[in-house]
């Protein structure tokens, strides 16, 4: 599995708060299974806690404590969406080498400002992934609106937790719909270091049981690949054409 979405580099953000802490959960997930892992601290017009010079610094010593680990480090940022951070991005808030950036935006309301920037970032040459698009209300309240995201060359990135049920009913109703109806390409941790127990492997075996391994392989490990590749991914990506399962009653009530 690869991770895309973390806040381990520690004191960067509300995520890892010591070194320590970060090697411990970097353990803990390549003992799950993960191999490479990207460091997203947020960035809002700046790094939350830290400016970028100490963010190198801390990446370098997080790398070398974790040398001897069997895991690849990448380091990128959680991008909040205001007017005029088009011209902050930068290839250091990239992820790793590629022209991907992981992007975030308000709770409430999507405006026609967010489009603009989201345009810009486009037009710039880079590849924005959306994070958690089911925690939005916008997307909660009209979840096919996610379908206009990928015909603007937005990918969108769905939390463990969300599948998990851990932020509450809609949210997981709506990533769900988001995975069923082919609108996801990731699915990630956003993992801040709050708790042991690391959940990308049980929300990827989640999907495992309620669609198929190819779309728990897809959303956690080839997908990530690409990306990690600075490989194009398409968009839109071949779907099951989903069987309803119909009753006797229903299958008579049709015949007639
Ligand atoms: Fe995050």
């Amino acid at each position: 599995m690869i991770d895309i979405h973390t806040h381990i580099l520690h004191n960067c953000d509300d995520g890892s708060d010591s070194l320590e802490l970060s090697i411990k959960q970097i353990k803990n997930m390549i003992e799950k299974g993960v191999t490479d892992i990207v460091l997203t601290p947020h960035y809002m017009n700046s790094y939350v806690q830290t400016d970028s010079r100490i963010i190198d610094k801390q990446f370098k010593e997080l790398s070398i404590a974790a040398a001897s680990m069997k895991v690849n480090l990448y380091k990128g940022g959680e991008i909040f969406l205001n007017p005029g951070i088009e011209d902050k991005v930068n290839s250091e808030l990239c992820i790793g080498d590629t022209s991907y950036i992981l992007v975030e935006t308000n709770m409430g309301e999507f405006t026609n400002e967010i489009y603009e920037i989201l345009f810009n970032l486009v037009q710039k040459g880079l590849k924005p992934i959306l994070a958690h698009p089911e925690r939005y209300h916008y997307i909660q309240n009209d979840p096919d609106m996610a379908e206009d995201f990928l015909h603007r060359n937005i990918y969108l990135q769905i939390n463990a937790g969300s599948i998990l049920g851990l932020y509450g009913q809609t949210i997981s109703k709506t990533a769900w719909y988001l995975i069923d109806n082919g609108f996801a390409h990731f699915m990630a941790s956003d993992n801040h270091c709050r708790t042991d127990e690391y959940i990308l492997p049980i929300a990827k075996e989640m999907i495992h049981d309620k669609i198929d391994n190819y779309t728990a392989e897809l959303l956690t490990k080839i997908n990530p690949q690409k990306m990690l590749n600075n490989e194009k991914i398409n968009y839109f990506y071949l779907q099951k054409q989903k069987i309803e399962k119909k009753g006797f009653f229903e299958r008579f009530l049709r015949k007639i």
